[in-house]
């Protein structure tokens, strides 16, 4: 595996990304009321930009729901099984389309990686992709999500995931364990991720040009952002 991503280390079968995350698992991971919750800030048949797009848990059903999807990764594994959207090879931190959407999508809590700059690049790109009108739809880390997270959960779909947070050394960061078993097969994702509140991720999108709207879901991790004036 490559450890282009230093804060995270994957274990178990079969393939990887270079963040450590396996292949098969997201293969087979139910997106549950992800879709209907994004779909709620997203105006009809709009176009999305789905930043770090994975086998397509969410790219799928947007696209199934009429939007025009354009599905972003690094792992060419993963945009292999992307079916029904357009598809760019790339770290997201380098992207530039020279296009915007009516929704850029930032999910799977890439936002809570511990390097403020790598964050800062992360949500760059968000802002170069959105229409003045659009929104960018951000998966956090939330203070409430490390009190709450420990645990065993099923997940759907035979994946079952066993959760561990810690406390590790510096402001605002936090130790994660998570295993995850499907059929037989155990996998292991241990990273460091950085909590951000409301004001902290206040803070970093004002550093690029966007502002925090509001919450679109209660538990608060799943937030829209705008385009700042
Ligand atoms: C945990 S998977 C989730 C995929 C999808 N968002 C979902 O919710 O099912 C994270 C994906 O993001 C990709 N990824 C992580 N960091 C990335 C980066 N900096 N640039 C491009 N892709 C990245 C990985 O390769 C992986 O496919």
């Amino acid at each position: 595996m490559s450890v282009r991503h230093s804060h995270v280390v994957g274990r178990g079968p079969g393939r990887m990304t270079p963040d450590g995350c396996p292949i098969d698992l997201w293969t087979a991971l139910p997106a549950g009321e992800i879709p209907a919750l994004l779909e709620s800030a997203i105006r009809p048949a709009g176009s999305v930009l789905d930043l770090g797009a994975g086998a397509g848990r969410l790219a799928h059903p947007l696209v199934a729901a009429g939007h025009s999807v354009t599905a972003v990764d690094e792992s060419l594994d993963m945009l292999d099984l992307i079916e029904g959207a357009a598809t760019v090879h790339s770290t997201i931190e380098d992207l530039r389309l020279g296009r915007r959407f009516d929704a850029v999508l930032l999910a799977s809590h890439l936002v809570n990686v511990p390097d403020d700059d790598k964050r800062a690049a992360l949500l760059a790109t968000c802002r170069e992709h959105v229409l003045a009108t659009g929104v960018v739809l951000v998966q956090r880390y939330t203070r409430e999500w490390v009190e709450t997270a420990s645990g065993t959960i099923d997940l759907g779909c035979g994946v079952v995931s066993e959760v561990a947070v810690r406390p590790a050394a510096g402001a605002d960061l936090v130790a994660v364990r998570a295993a995850y078993t499907l059929a037989g097969q155990r996998w292991e994702h241990t990273y460091t991720t950085r909590v951000l509140d409301d004001e902290q991720l206040d803070a970093d999108l004002a550093r690029v040009g966007l502002m925090l709207d509001r919450w679109l879901s209660d538990d608060g991790r799943w937030v829209v952002a705008v385009p700042g004036h």
